[in-house]
C-alpha cells in the first residue's frame, strides 16, 4: 500500500515528466482534489495507484491527466496595460508600411480569452489608424480541453459587462445568446467569425525541444502567467526557445509575477513587464 506522500511524489513526477510543471512543497490538498476530479472525469473506480502506473503509457490518459492538473485562470484584457501597449506603440508602427502583416505567438493561450483579447487590440488599431494588416495569432496551450472551448469562443458574459475595457465594445465582436429555462437566464457571448479568422489554436507544450516555427518570425509573443509553473531552469529554457522566435526590436510580455531572467543583457525593459529583444541569444 502506497502512503499518500509517496503518491503525491508520484503525481509531482508525472506532471513534471509530462509538462514540466513543477509542484511545490503544500500542495496536497490540491493533488487530492485533482485526483477526484480525474477519477469523475474518467468514471474510474479502481485504485488510484494502478491509474497512475499506467497514464505514461495511455497517451488517453496522459491527456486526461495533463488536463486536469493544469491551471487556467485567465480574463479578457488580463493586464490591461499590455494591450495599452500593442495599440498605442507596437501597432502604429505598421501603419506607414504598404502591406503591414503582423505575426504574433500566445504561448499560454488557456480558454482563449487573450488571443481574443490580442485580435480585438488589432481590429481597433485598424478602425482608428490602420487601414488593413493582415495578422496571424498563434495561439498554444497544452490543455486540449482549454483549446477547444478556445477555438469555439463561447463565454459566460456578466450584465454589467466588465470583463472589457471601455475602449471595447463587446458588440461588435461578439454575437449575444441567451440561455433561458424556468428558474433562471444566463447571457452567453460568441466570438464572430472575423475575430476568429486572425487566430489559429495548436497544442504545444513549451518544454518540448523544439517549437514548430521560424527563427524570427514574430513581432510579439505574450508568454505570460505561464513561466510560473516551471522551476527556474526550466523557465530559462522556455523564454531562450521563444526568444530564438521573436523578431530582433520584437515585444516580449510576461505576465506580472515573471521576469525575463535568462535574457536580462539580450532585453530593453519599455515598460511593466514589457521588454523589446536587442540582443539575439546564442
Ligand atoms: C494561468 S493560465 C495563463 C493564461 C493566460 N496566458 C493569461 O495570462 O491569462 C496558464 C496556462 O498555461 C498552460 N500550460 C501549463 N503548462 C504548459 C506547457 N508545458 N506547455 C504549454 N502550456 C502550458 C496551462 O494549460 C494554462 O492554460
Amino acid at each position: 500500500m502506497i502512503s499518500q506522500n509517496q503518491r503525491n511524489e508520484n503525481v509531482k513526477k508525472i506532471l513534471y515528466k509530462l509538462t514540466g510543471i513543477s509542484l511545490v512543497d503544500n500542495k496536497d490538498i490540491m493533488i487530492s482534489n485533482r485526483l477526484q476530479k480525474l477519477r469523475r472525469n474518467l468514471n474510474y473506480h479502481g485504485d488510484i495507484d494502478d491509474l497512475l502506473a499506467s497514464i505514461e503509457n495511455d497517451k488517453e490518459l496522459s491527456t486526461q491527466f495533463i488536463n486536469t492538473f493544469t491551471t487556467n485562470k485567465t480574463n479578457f484584457f488580463r493586464e490591461e496595460f499590455h494591450f495599452n501597449d500593442l495599440i498605442t506603440r507596437v501597432l502604429p508602427k505598421f501603419a506607414s508600411f504598404d502591406a503591414p502583416r503582423i505575426n504574433i505567438y500566445c504561448c499560454a493561450s488557456s480558454t482563449g480569452e487573450e488571443p481574443y483579447s490580442i485580435a480585438m487590440t488589432i481590429k481597433e488599431a485598424e478602425i482608428k489608424y490602420i487601414n488593413k494588416i493582415k495578422t496571424s495569432i498563434i495561439a498554444s496551450d497544452i490543455d486540449t480541453n482549454v483549446l477547444k472551448q478556445a477555438s469555439e469562443g463561447i463565454y459566460g458574459f456578466s450584465k454589467s459587462g466588465k470583463e472589457f475595457p471601455t475602449w471595447i465594445s463587446p458588440a461588435k465582436y461578439f454575437k449575444r445568446r441567451v440561455q433561458k429555462d424556468a428558474y433562471s437566464e444566463e447571457v452567453f457571448i460568441k466570438a464572430k467569425d472575423e475575430l476568429k479568422r486572425l487566430i489559429t489554436f495548436q497544442k504545444i507544450n513549451l518544454t518540448d525541444e523544439r517549437y514548430p516555427f521560424e527563427d524570427d518570425f514574430f513581432d510579439v509573443i505574450f508568454c505570460r502567467n505561464v513561466l510560473i509553473y516551471f522551476n527556474e531552469d526550466d523557465q530559462n529554457k522556455i523564454l531562450v526557445k521563444l526568444f530564438k522566435k521573436l523578431k530582433m526590436g520584437g515585444t516580449l510580455y510576461i505576465g506580472h509575477s515573471e521576469s525575463p531572467r535568462i535574457l536580462t543583457k539580450h532585453v530593453e525593459r519599455i515598460g511593466q513587464n514589457i521588454f523589446l529583444k536587442i540582443k539575439e541569444y546564442i
